[in-house]
């Protein structure tokens, strides 16, 4: 096989190392990566349906495909990602261009599809749900980790929470964890390949069950020589435990940030969403990691209104937003899915109403946030380059610890360098340093 791919990628950072992995699979068969549409004979579209928007942009795309397709018929069109779980042969269905629709844990077989597709015009449907994911064995190539010195590991998927707005559970399926034996060597050869950052990913990372308690795998990867630095996402409120906070205060290696998604401040939303803690728990959560480790950065998901959200249940959102003082916070209007358990319920919070409380959050999100920054400023802060800055020439750009994004004059060959800059501007999304 031969050709060239284009890979879409839409919604979580699970979706960007699948198409790492899909990138480098395909490479090993002798395919080269493009940007360019028009020059591709093999495309993907990497889908996410957690939100209404999130699949109509899937369809968008899709509809632009159509049309290369068109002056293109030798093209071949995958759907991948959590959009193809849900709609299966329904998919090829509408879109007769599409030649491969595959499922989250089926991705290991897309070459073998490619294939398949090239000799046979048929589509080909790929969505069961396995006792095992392969894919989450596939080690990308250096080439496709981005920056070179971060790799990414999946090291469980799917959810067995069934929070009641969210789809997740029904197109990643039920928790599966990765052997631990087999992230140990995969970090292993990271380390060997010069990666120093190692970032877990799962849709619950911190309930990860595979042969050792997740608070042991971080220990476990801690002492990998060559690895500088370890963060892990997306964590679960509930699967917070004693080990793993405490291990924010013996593991210098592990990053001084947690991304702890609360959706909501009200007690009695919180319940209907299922989410199994309180408002007085999570900040219990968040005083219990700022002990372990004093200068810990959070991030946070959160949403407005959910069926039955009240005013006063949004203030709750509001007071705990002002005491948290989230670093960043990603917040989103509820939309309902198919197949969960809030769909049944009335989406009775009307979509001005949504916008208004969104403003409101954003407004004190935002000052926040500049003032994080700017009681930042003059401090001094170990941080590993990414790349050159993408505003600015002759600057580059890296991250401090807490996962803030900082800017300084340098030259390209600090990247995957760890140095030390002191602040000397806050900017709303960013900070502004000077080596030293
Ligand atoms: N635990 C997951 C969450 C995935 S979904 C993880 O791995 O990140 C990311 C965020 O999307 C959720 O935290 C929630 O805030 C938001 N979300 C999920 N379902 C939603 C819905 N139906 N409407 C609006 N936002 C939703
Ligand atoms: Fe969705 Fe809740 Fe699972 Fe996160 S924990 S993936 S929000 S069901
Ligand atoms: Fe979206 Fe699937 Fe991730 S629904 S958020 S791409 S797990």
């Amino acid at each position: 096989m031969h050709g060239r791919v284009k890979i879409f990628t839409h919604g979580c950072q699970m979706n960007d190392l699948d198409s790492q992995k899909l990138y480098s699979e395909l490479a090993r068969q002798g395919y080269q990566a493009t940007d360019d549409d028009e020059a591709a004979d093999l495309v993907i579209l990497n889908t996410c349906s957690v939100r209404q928007k999130a699949q109509e942009k899937a369809v968008s795309t899709l509809g632009r495909l159509r049309v290369l397709k068109r002056h293109k018929p030798g093209l071949v069109i995958a759907v991948a990602g959590c959009v193809a779980q849900q709609e299966g042969a329904a998919l090829a269905e509408h879109f007769p261009e599409v030649d491969i629709v595959i499922g989250t844990h089926q991705l290991h077989k897309l070459c073998d599809l490619v294939a398949e597709a090239l000799t046979r015009r048929q589509p080909r449907i790929e969505t069961a749900f396995g006792e095992c994911i392969p894919s989450m064995d596939i080690v990308p190539d250096k080439a496709f980790l981005s920056p070179g010195h971060r790799a990414y590991l999946n090291i469980m998927q799917g959810c067995d929470n069934y929070c009641t707005y969210c789809i997740v559970p029904m197109v990643r399926g039920r928790e599966i964890s990765r052997d631990h034996a087999a992230i140990l060597s995969e970090v292993r050869l990271q380390a060997g390949r010069g990666v120093k950052e190692i970032f877990l990913l799962g849709q619950n990372v911190n309930s990860y069950a595979g042969g050792v308690p997740f608070p042991q795998l971080l220990k476990e990867i801690h002492s990998v020589d060559g690895i500088e630095r370890l963060r892990f996402t997306t964590s679960h409120p509930k699967d917070v435990s004693p080990e793993l906070i405490e291990c924010f205060a013996v593991l210098p290696k592990l990053c001084s940030h947690l991304h702890l998604p609360f959706q909501a401040g009200s007690d009695r939303v919180l319940k209907a969403m299922n989410r199994n803690y309180t408002y007085a728990s999570y900040l219990k959560l968040i005083e219990d990691l700022r002990r372990a480790r004093p200068d810990m950065a959070f991030s946070a998901d959160v949403m407005v209104g959910f069926p039955g959200e009240s005013d006063s249940d949004f203030q709750r959102t509001l007071a705990l937003i002002k005491v948290v003082r989230f670093d960043v916070l990603y917040s989103f209007k509820y939309s309902p899915r198919p197949g969960t358990a809030a769909d049944s319920l009335a989406d009775d919070v009307a979509l001005p109403e949504k916008s208004a409380r969104l403003d409101l959050l954003q407004s004190l999100q935002k000052r926040i946030t500049l003032e994080n920054n700017q009681a930042r400023l003059d401090k001094v802060y170990e941080v590993l380059v990414d790349g050159p800055s993408p505003r600015h020439t002759h600057q580059v750009f890296g991250r401090t610890t807490h996962g803030a994004i900082i800017n300084f004059a340098g030259s390209s060959s600090l990247i995957g360098e760890t140095v030390a800059v002191k602040v000397t501007r806050a900017n709303q999304n960013s900070l502004t340093g000077e080596l030293i």
